[in-house]
């Protein structure tokens, strides 16, 4: 931890800001804030290097304020700030597109541009229906989602996401048709598993369940991330992915991969979709996509699913859908920059050579106080911790704000203990984050 000599001024007001999945009151009582940021490092108010375990929020892939990116968003903000992409169109975003297009798997080269991971996914929705709308089948209205599943927060990502309390204050504003499979985490069968867990691809079988009791003619997609994040670090089981694809193709079900996380290189392929070989008919993106450097995301969709909605339409607009900032300027210029970035520095492949490095680290935390599970799979991990009794998360909330005391910033959800670095993290960094947890951990109750 390296003391930065000029901390922040002051502390702003912090009394208008409504903090999204935040506790308010807790955090305003004793704020964290974060003030600037280069590489694998942001500075914290009170002048601290915090070393940086999970890409800002599993986005920031490249390492933070990389040159190349200010420059590009610095250059088109002077440039152009804004134009439609409604009727309308900007160089840019069509350049992003190629580039994107350019890694993403099979025949998934149209890019359908967002602002985030929430919209992608539920563009992705859409699109779903409106493809089966398309071949004449516009009763495939039915989703199938999965427990612990988080595909962000409008409507249509709730409702497939499997996250009670995401959900239970909204409820009625759920769609009407939707099931769940059941998550793929196994403490007990598949523990301190390194990389993919052997047991459990035959959970991918509950899709044949779901198909009997409704239909296949009555389900549009199923959707999942290939490896879950936000839930605390679910690794696919062997073969899981590969069954739940034939399931699908078997059936006529679009197969929806959410790559909001896994895209880009976490994984050290440029999609998920490479890494297990498995490629879904529509896949989402935000975060990676331009290194977190304005708003974006995107969605991936096939040349069948493209040509039958776009090709099969009557003349005139043939998906009533978009956004004002679809393809934004800015961070239409920030994705090409990032993408250059991520080919020039051959970034994806540093990821996959890191990641045994990675893996080893953090298994070395098997064993330490508390810990009941260690998991991981490329540049992403999770450590779960035993709740204490009566208080669940509260464990990993106080270990969290240690590491942060410490320098290391690290995530949380309930007891486990989620990192994703930049992808540019170095061996040493990697041995300091889980230094410092194993540290903490064994200072904690
Ligand atoms: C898999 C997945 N889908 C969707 C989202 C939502 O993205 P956003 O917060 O950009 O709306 C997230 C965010 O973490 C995510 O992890």
């Amino acid at each position: 931890m390296t003391e930065r000599s000029t901390p922040y001024a002051s502390t702003p007001d912090l009394s208008a800001f409504w903090m999204p999945f935040t506790a308010n009151r807790q955090f305003k009582s004793a704020p964290r804030l974060l003030v600037s940021a280069k590489g694998m490092y942001y500075t914290s108010h009170d002048g601290r290097q915090i070393l940086d375990g999970t890409a800002g929020l599993w986005c920031v892939n490249a390492g933070h304020c990389r040159d190349e990116i200010v420059a590009a968003v610095q250059a088109q903000a002077a440039e152009m700030d804004f134009a439609p992409t409604f009727q309308m169109g900007h160089p840019k975003a069509f350049e992003a597109a190629t580039k994107i297009a350019k890694h993403t798997p099979g025949d998934l080269k149209h890019i359908f541009f967002v602002n985030s991971g929430s919209e992608a996914v539920d563009t992705a929705l859409k699109i779903a229906l409106a493809y089966h709308r398309s071949r004449g089948e516009g009763q495939r209205t039915r989703f199938v989602g999965r427990e612990r599943g988080y595909h962000g927060v409008g409507f249509g990502g709730i409702s497939v996401g499997g996250i009670a309390p995401n959900r239970k204050t909204f409820s009625g504003g759920l769609l009407p048709a939707v099931d769940h499979l059941p998550h793929t985490l196994n403490i007990k069968e598949a523990a301190f598993s390194k990389g993919q867990p052997a047991w459990g691809a035959h959970l991918a079988d509950e899709l044949e369940r779901i198909v009997t009791l409704h239909d296949a003619s009555t389900i549009a997609a199923v959707i999942v991330e290939p490896v879950a994040g936000s839930t605390g670090v679910l690794i696919p089981p062997q073969g899981y992915l590969q069954r739940l694809r034939e399931i699908c193709t078997k059936h006529g079900i679009l197969l929806i991969f959410d790559e909001v996380i896994t895209g880009w290189g976490r994984l050290g392929t440029p999609f998920a979709a490479q890494y297990f070989g498995v490629t879904p008919d529509l896949l989402t993106m935000a975060k990676g996509t331009n290194n977190a450097a304005a708003p974006l995301g995107a969605v991936a969709a096939s040349a069948r699913i493209h040509d039958s909605i776009v090709d099969g339409a009557p003349a005139g607009i043939e998906l009533f859908h978009g956004y004002t900032y679809s393809g934004h300027p800015i961070a239409a210029a920030a994705a090409c920059a990032t993408i250059d970035l991520y080919e020039r520095e051959g970034l994806f492949e540093r990821a996959a050579r890191m990641a045994p490095i990675f893996e080893q680290a953090i298994h070395r935390l098997r064993g330490e106080r508390h810990v009941i599970d260690v998991r991981n799979l490329g540049l992403v991990g999770g450590v779960e911790l035993a709740p204490r009794d009566g208080a669940p998360g509260a464990r990993a909330a106080e270990v969290f704000l240690r590491c942060y005391q410490k320098g290391v910033l690290t995530r949380y959800t309930g007891d486990i203990l989620a990192f994703s670095p930049p992808l540019i993290i170095e061996e040493g960094q990697i041995d300091e984050i889980f230094r410092t947890v194993a540290e903490v951990l064994r200072e904690t109750e």
